[in-house]
């Protein structure tokens, strides 16, 4: 499964980047405002850190006017995906965008009607919002497994980004679903990489190796 970042903040993209583990970024409207940045100079330089589909989102609610925005967003390289909302006007430029070859990322997806519905526009990525689900009592991952299997019966190429992740049991979830990608905020990639008996047992072995002789230390 790839892992996507979750952010628009330059510092943890830089820093998730160095640990070799990010095969993308995704951002929306709220995660770039917190930036408090031109939103495509913040777009350029993710795109200069990360080597993967970097996610950016069209505020239009009519298809003409997300067209041109993705047209424009676009051109600021390949790897930019269009981040569209799940709506008809969503679809129409879902099509049209997949007929010039621009990478889409159906957003806001809580339902596999919606994500059928995607896959059939040419979207070239799929959003279900796992978290937002799960914060009104319904089985988030539950929306992932049925996705997966309907692209599984037909072949639909559309990838599975599952989104509104909140903690690391998210992403494994999603890992045993068969999820394509998992787009995780930066706080639970930390988490999934910590354990405590990793810390303890790096601390045991220092221990250890203190008990040797500067002689019996050297290599
Ligand atoms: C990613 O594509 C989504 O925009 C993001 O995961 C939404 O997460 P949230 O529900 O925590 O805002």
């Amino acid at each position: 499964m790839k892992i996507f970042l979750d952010t628009a903040n330059i510092e943890q993209i830089k820093e998730a980047a160095e640990l070799g583990v990010i095969d993308g970024v995704t951002t929306n409207p709220t995660l770039i405002a917190r930036e408090k940045r031109n939103f495509v100079d913040l777009v350029r330089e993710i795109y200069e850190i990360v080597d993967g589909p970097i996610s950016a989102e069209v505020v239009s609610l009519e298809a003409s006017g997300m067209i041109d925005e993705a047209q424009r967003l676009a051109k600021l390289g390949k790897n930019i995906a269009i981040k569209i909302p799940m709506t008809e006007e969503g679809l129409k430029a879902v099509k049209a965008l997949s007929f010039e070859g621009i990478m889409t990322n159906v957003t806001l997806c809580f339902s596999p009607a919606q994500g059928l519905l995607a896959a059939k526009a040419g979207a070239t990525f799929l959003s279900p919002f796992i978290g937002r689900l799960d914060d009104v009592s319904h089985e988030g991952m539950n929306l992932v497994r049925t996705i997966k299997q309907i692209y599984a019966n037909y072949g639909y190429k559309t990838q599975i980004i599952v989104a509104s992740i909140r903690h690391p049991l998210h992403v494994l979830e999603a890992a045993t679903a068969g999820a394509d990608i998992a787009t995780v905020p930066f706080d639970v990639l930390k988490k999934l990489l910590k354990h405590p008996l990793t810390d303890i047992g790096i601390d045991r072995f220092l221990q250890d190796w203190q008990k040797l002789t500067d002689k019996e230390k050297a290599f």
